[in-house]
């Protein structure tokens, strides 16, 4: 029998063995890892729809910024507008961002956010104040991820604050030379240790290894930018054999 991280394991309602990806799981299911697309492209959010393997999306104001034609003529409207365009392609979690840095103006802001779709997560630093409207929103019900985590103390934080999501940003970590992996092994633990039920989202991810390390930790999900979703699905011998393969068929002719 395999076993899970304790992290994987979510406690099941049925007292059953079920079979489930490959393990077996005894009074518990298996929930799966889940893929999150880290962009705020819709032409690269539709693409990773279509290989039918996406459950959510994340943005940030970055991200946003990036696919504004129009910068001088983008107003909040648009903001959210395109946010409500991301709910209608992926029918899953997706990540909206306050851009206000007090408490009460997070919690305004958040409930509009909320308000575009039942499927938009609050996005909140992980700051006093952001701890401040994690709490008020996690309190209406309203789904929060926090967010520029950096540290194990600051993903306590976000779970004593009801997030659902806390995003260790493993990329910006690693950059400098501080091994962000090592953080989200940390959380995954931490997390475990007390049953938190909040969500380890491994973000600021850069290249496969990283994904098959947030997988290998145990965490919940994986954010990941369009180029690193394709290339988690190469390999140079899968090329060539299907070269190889293509070659050798050509012989059976055409019908
Ligand atoms: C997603 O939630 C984060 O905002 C994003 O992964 C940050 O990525 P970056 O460090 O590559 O900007």
């Amino acid at each position: 029998m395999q076993c899970l991280p304790e992290s994987r394991k979510k406690q099941s309602e049925e007292n059953c063995v079920v079979w489930s990806r490959g393990v077996y799981l005894n009074n518990e299911t298996e929930q799966e890892m889940q893929f999150f697309i880290d962009t705020a492209d819709l032409e690269e959010i539709s693409a990773a729809n279509e290989l039918g393997v996406l459950d959510g999306v994340t943005t940030n104001p970055s991200l946003v910024a990036k696919i504004v034609r129009d910068p001088d003529h983008f107003t909040y409207a648009d903001f959210k507008a395109h946010i409500a365009k991301i709910c209608e392609i992926v029918d899953g979690p997706v990540s909206a961002e306050v851009t206000t840095l007090t408490a009460d103006e997070m919690i305004a802001q958040g409930e509009e956010l909320a308000s575009i779709d039942e499927n938009v997560v609050v996005k909140c630093p992980l700051t006093l104040d952001g701890l401040k409207a994690m709490r008020a929103l996690s309190g209406n019900g309203i789904r929060v991820n926090a967010t520029l985590v950096f540290s194990a103390t600051q993903a306590i934080l976000a779970a004593k604050a009801g997030a659902s999501y806390v995003s260790p940003f493993v990329g910006r970590l690693d950059d400098i030379s501080t091994e962000g992996m090592g953080l989200v092994r940390q959380i995954v633990t931490v997390y475990e240790n007390y049953g938190y039920p909040t969500e380890v989202l491994v973000a600021s991810i850069r290249h496969p290894q990283h994904v098959v390390e947030a997988a290998l930790a145990g965490a919940d999900v994986a954010t990941i930018p369009y180029k690193v979703i394709s290339q988690l699905a190469k390999h140079p011998l899968t090329d060539s054999g299907l070269e190889r393969f293509m070659k050798d068929a050509s012989i059976f002719g055409k019908e």
